[in-house]
């Protein structure tokens, strides 16, 4: 399962879907092929939002594993530290958390490790990648946002294209690069070729009428580099 973090995935974000229908439309994803769900955890201070808790990760952790599937859990929450064993009992297979969250980035990777979840960094960006490079091998995956945190919905950022590379220099050999945000068949194909391996999509996958059609357009769109 961990093994899913080095290959190339498109991340269905449940931000963008019917909270009154979750399962149905993990379920619809999870026909289409996609197996590493993203879910967004926002606490109201870090960014304004208040959106999902563990409760909601516990709720989705059986229909995913069975399907030989991880929930990314994506902490956009203030001093993540405080919160990553709650989240890993739940089911998060992997824990990402903001730079700008916490003065403790490496005893809070340590933590997620310790907890037996794979850790991912965030930077905002605003962020240098360096902190990348300060985490070395303490890290899993590298999040190098593409829009600032707290929405769905928002246009890409243009620069971060010219930011991956940087992004992919600064982390260690084996640690995943993800992007998130504004992430459609359009724009997944230029962070691919900047060096990201993982693509969070939200509002293209389930803002459509037809959410796996809408994945598979965005695996489609990366196929053939
Ligand atoms: C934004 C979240 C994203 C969000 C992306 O703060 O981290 O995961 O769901 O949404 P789209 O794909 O609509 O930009
Ligand atoms: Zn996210």
């Amino acid at each position: 399962m961990s093994g899913l973090l080095n290959q190339i995935h498109v991340e269905p974000s449940i931000l963008s879907a019917d909270f009154g229908r979750l399962r149905e439309q993990v379920g619809e994803v999870i026909a289409a092929g996609a197996r590493v769900i993203h879910v967004d955890v926002m606490d109201g201070h870090f960014v304004p939002p208040i959106t999902i808790g563990p409760l909601v990760v516990e709720a989705l952790a059986g229909q995913v594993g069975e399907a030989g599937g991880m929930l990314d859990v994506h902490l956009m929450i203030e001093r993540p530290e405080r919160h990553v064993a709650d989240f890993v009992s739940a089911g998060a297979a992997l824990v990402t958390f903001h730079a700008e969250a916490t003065p403790h980035a490496a005893y809070t990777a340590e933590i997620v490790r310790e907890a037996g979840a794979r850790v991912g960094v965030a930077i905002n960006p605003a962020t240098p990648p360096n902190v990348f490079a300060e985490l070395g091998e303490a890290i899993d995956l590298a999040l190098c946002m593409t829009v600032n945190p707290g929405w769905g919905g928002q246009a890409f950022i243009e620069r971060s294209v010219s930011k991956l590379p940087g992004v992919r220099e600064a982390a260690a050999e084996g640690v995943a690069i993800q992007v998130d945000g504004g992430i459609d068949p359009r724009t997944a194909p230029r962070c691919r070729g900047a060096g990201a391996n993982l693509f969070v999509a939200g509002s293209a996958v389930f803002g459509a009428a037809d959410p796996g059609e809408a994945y598979a357009a965005i695996v489609r769109s990366l196929q053939g580099d």
